[in-house]
């Protein structure tokens, strides 16, 4: 039984392939296409999945679509066309994915459709290890449901309450983002990241935009918002609110902007806290799986895991839109079999490049690197020796990750004590803002000696307390928090070895790690997209699988180079690598 899952044409795209009830290719659209967020067909990301499936189409059973396209229009009906809606994503045409999917992707067999929320909740439950759990998803908006609560039980997924647009934490959240001058669906984090720098001194003008309600509901105050009708997220009424005028991207924060951002944080973790209780009684289950885009603030599922009722938590990592096509193909599984798909054991489901296939393409480039083939633990080595003397280093092994997290297979690392690290990576490499915090990896053995924190967290889902006996200023936030991912040796053995070579020189078994791009532009994919972005930012040494390229090695005129190197590379890569990276390439 072959499966592909498809979410498209509103956030992220993405496609999985789930075969005999196991995932085994899952990946973004933007990867491919390098446009951030990319809402097309993700036609590159469907043919990725095939290959790495080792199928052609005509080997699928189904696929199966995230959302409801007929309720979707319904709601859009209601609400109006937002400006600027582009035809392209099938605005008012409840056929338009259909359409694409045939014509697009030339599928011609069943296309199962599931509800935008069903789908978020079968994405993190049916790939949890709970038999039973609660569920809660929240987003923006799906079809018209905003927030669902339920409950899963071995395959089945049943929903029994539901927040209906225009009431909505995510839009709320979005609303606050786009007042504080970051853009919507992407400045959430930058919320979130402010948010411990300020005071929640308005945590009474909060509670006027939202209230919450009997049971699962909560109502936002529509007299503050102008996003149903989408020209802007908010209205008059809500700058007046708040005595301040709407920041503008790029000016500068001021201590208002870490209030206001503060303040939303606290409200809707005191919702979310306050509706997580109501589940827990309404099932009187330990275990909580979550979905949705709201899944992904991490200060809120710390505080719903260590002050709720619940004793275990699941976050589906790639908990936005993307992460839903996992549970579209996870119902149409359960639906053709009657069976539950496996559990989730890691997101490294995206495509990887052998070392013979990079070879070929340093040497296409003319690019000086050091080989370190059958070399492992010397190559492990030699990046220790650049981490310690306080380089940044560009991590690229094995599969791409899922989901917005770099995990070790596209990474950024940097040594963690370095008080000037994060400055550093911040301005001259991932050339972003700089009250942004950096998250840790750490080795998970050593995890409890250096967090307050008893269970894995190997998708960077939580925050905690930093408890280490270490001075770590480049992974600890302003409020004493971190975002640890830890490290199983079983999951990622390369990444664990690099981890344990570094805690054997530093004593320190943790490093920075952030994804492998610079601001505004995905996570890097393939070997040229790790090149490229060296050119452009302050990495100091590239680790391409068994090969190590520093920064100081490369001609001084070396970012001149890189057209022609990229361009050389992108024809010699393609004649002597294999199918799927020839194929893959042409999306670079
Ligand atoms: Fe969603």
């Amino acid at each position: 039984m072959n499966i592909l899952g498809l979410s498209a044409f509103f956030h992220e795209s993405a496609c999985c392939l789930l075969r005999g009830g196991r995932l085994v290719a899952a990946a973004e659209e933007e990867r491919f296409s390098r446009v951030k967020h990319d809402p097309r067909l993700p036609a590159a990301a469907f043919r990725f999945c095939l290959r790495a499936g080792g199928i052609g189409i005509t080997d699928l059973d189904a696929v199966a679509y995230y959302e409801s396209p007929v309720r979707k229009l319904s709601r859009q009906l209601w609400a109006g066309i937002p400006e600027g809606a582009s035809p392209d994503l099938g605005w008012l045409d409840p056929r338009a994915p259909e359409r694409a999917i045939r014509e697009g992707l030339g599928w011609d067999g069943p296309i199962l459709t599931f509800d935008h929320h069903l789908s978020h909740a079968a994405s993190s439950f049916l790939f949890s290890d709970f038999p039973e759990a609660a569920l809660l998803t929240v987003d923006g908006v799906g079809e018209w449901a905003t927030t669902t609560y339920g409950r899963g039980r071995g395959a089945d997924v049943e929903l029994f309450e539901q927040v209906d647009f225009p009431h909505s934490l995510g839009l709320l959240y979005a609303t606050l983002t786009s007042y504080l001058g970051f853009e919507v669906n992407d400045g959430e984090y930058k919320v979130m990241g402010l948010a411990p720098y300020g005071e929640p001194r308005f945590l009474d003008e909060m509670r006027r935009l939202v209230s919450s309600g009997p049971e699962g509901q909560y109502r936002l105050n529509l007299d503050y918002f102008d996003f149903i009708r989408g020209r802007r997220m908010y209205s008059d009424a809500l700058p007046r609110l708040f005595g301040e005028p709407p920041r503008k991207p790029e000016a500068e924060i001021t201590r208002f902007h870490q209030d206001v951002a503060r303040s939303l944080q606290a409200a809707v973790e005191e919702i979310l806290l306050a509706k997580a209780g109501w589940l827990h009684e309404r099932t009187g289950l330990p275990a909580l799986c979550m979905a949705g885009g709201v899944a992904l603030n991490v200060v809120a599922n710390g505080r719903i895991l260590r002050e709720g009722p619940f004793e275990r938590l699941f976050v589906q990592p790639a908990a936005g839109d993307s992460g839903a096509c996992l549970g579209a193909a996870a119902l149409a599984h359960v639906q053709l079999t009657g069976g539950r798909p496996e559990p989730l054991r890691h997101v490294y489901l995206g495509p990887r490049w052998s070392t013979a296939e990079i070879a070929g393409l340093l040497a296409a480039a003319g690019i000086a690197a050091e080989d370190f083939r059958d070399r492992e633990a010397e190559l492990l080595e030699a990046v220790v020796d650049r981490l310690a003397a306080g380089r940044v280093v560009g991590w690229f092994h094995g599969s791409l990750e899922l989901g917005p997290r770099a995990l070790g297979g596209r990474s950024l690392l940097a040594d963690p004590r370095d008080p000037g690290m994060r400055d550093r990576l911040n301005h001259l490499v991932k050339k972003r803002e700089a009250f942004r915090p950096f998250a840790p990896s750490v080795l998970a053995a050593h995890a409890a000696g250096h967090f307050d924190l008893d269970h894995p967290s190997p998708y960077m889902l939580e925050t905690c307390r930093v408890t280490s006996p270490l001075d770590l200023p480049a992974v600890t936030h302003v409020d004493g928090s971190a975002r640890p991912q830890t490290v199983d040796p079983l999951i990622a053995p390369r990444y664990a070895a690099l981890l344990e070579a570094f805690r054997r020189r530093t004593g320190c078994p943790l490093l920075v790690n952030t994804s492998f791009n610079v601001r505004g532009e995905p996570i890097v994919a393939s070997p040229v997209d790790a090149l490229s972005c060296m050119g452009v930012s302050g990495i100091d040494t590239l680790v391409l699988e068994d090969f190590l390229i520093d920064r100081d090695r490369l001609p001084a005129n070396w970012a001149d180079l890189l057209p022609a190197w990229r361009e050389r590379a992108r024809s010699g890569f393609a004649r002597g690598s294999s199918a799927i990276s020839a194929d893959l390439y042409t999306f670079v």
